[in-house]
């Protein structure tokens, strides 16, 4: 578990004093996948090297396992950090050294034996889908590649913590998939807790089940990612889980919003099994009423479908409301857009 409780960073330099975390306070259980969500400097990699005392906190406790990160000594330190990986966005590969070469490093500075070496190696290649580029250079490798070489060397000494720091903002979209994918396996199969920062909704929602939004330092939002999917509450939360679901009105239809006059316009957000029923079709059966699906759209939040729909609805306002009523009944949540 990993208690981070009422940290505060300040950086100074030449007198001027920057403030890159302010007051932050979460939990890491075992076996989460843990999202911290921010815009660029926002301080997410100043916290997240908090954990493996890259950083040291101006006051606050970071504490893993029951044990006070921040009161450690030298010897102490690397002992502990034995415990933790870590991925970048970059990779951090010494490109002079061989894939094989590179994962090992951990492992040659603890000291182990050249046998438990090349086992270990070879296990964690063949583990991350690389055992034929053990030979090869990282100048040799596509960035899923380098990702993938970053992933089996952070896995060497068996850490029960994976910390990624945006580890794959700068990979493209499948790719990213199929990084991603790896986590969850080595978090599924390994029990490996998983800390990750990212500037990318789309990771929060495929990979994460609890969440942390940061702005200028603090945590803004957390919660658990499929809450947090339905409600955001703050600004900024709204705009990245707007990235993903697109539950708002274009300026298109909102011209024929003005335009249209007996026209009616209703939001509906509907959960998992509603989804799956056909609604509109039964609206359409049982009220006397023309439907126009302007736009819908479906997203997996956590294993469960988060739906969004937005519809225009034409009839004698009676009938119209007893429609709305019916969704409603049906499990939905239906608000009417006005105009
Ligand atoms: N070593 C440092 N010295 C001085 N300022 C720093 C240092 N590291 C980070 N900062 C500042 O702290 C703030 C947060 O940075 P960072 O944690 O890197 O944000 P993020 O990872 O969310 O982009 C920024 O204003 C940045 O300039
Ligand atoms: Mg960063």
């Amino acid at each position: 578990m990993i208690q981070i409780q009422h940290v505060s960073k300040i950086f100074e330099r030449s007198g001027v004093k920057n403030q890159a975390l302010k007051d932050i306070s979460l939990e890491v259980s075992d076996g989460d996948i843990f999202g911290v969500i921010g815009y660029s400097g926002a301080g997410k990699s100043t916290l997240i090297r908090m954990v493996n005392a890259l950083e040291r906190p101006t006051s606050g406790k970071v504490i893993v396992d029951g044990t006070d990160v921040s009161a450690f000594n030298h010897r102490d330190l690397r002992k502990f950090k034995r415990k933790i990986g870590m991925i970048f966005q970059h990779f951090n590969l010494l490109e002079s050294k061989t894939v094989f070469n590179n994962v090992g490093i951990p492992l040659v500075l603890e000291r182990r034996s050249r046998k438990e070496i090349r086992e270990r190696v070879v296990k964690l290649l063949d583990f991350v889908g690389l055992a034929d580029k053990a030979g090869s250079y990282p100048d040799e490798l596509s960035g899923g590649q380098k990702q993938r070489v970053g992933i089996a060397r952070a896995l060497a000494l068996n850490p029960s913590i994976l910390l990624c720091d945006e580890a794959t903002s700068a990979l493209d979209p499948k790719t990213t998939e199929q990084i991603l994918e790896l986590l969850k396996n080595i978090n599924t199969k390994y029990q490996i807790t998983i800390l990750l920062i990212t500037h990318e909704m789309g990771v929060i929602q495929k990979i994460c089940n609890h969440v942390a939004v940061m702005e200028k330092g603090q945590i803004i939002e957390q919660g658990s990612v499929f809450e947090l999917f339905r409600h955001p509450r703050q600004k900024t939360t709204r705009d990245f889980v707007g990235s993903i679901i697109h539950s708002d009105l274009s300026d298109s239809i909102r011209r024929q919003l003005i335009s249209g006059s007996h026209v009616r316009t209703f939001k509906i957000e509907f959960i998992s099994d509603s989804a799956t029923r056909p609604l509109i079709n039964d609206l359409i059966r049982q009220f006397d009423i023309t439907v126009n699906i302007v736009s819908a759209n479906m997203s997996e939040v956590q294993g469960k479908t988060i739906g969004h729909m937005i519809i225009m609805v034409n009839g004698n306002d009676s009938e119209v409301d007893a429609a709305a009523a019916f969704l409603a009944e049906q499990g939905t949540t239906v608000k009417e857009v006005s105009q």
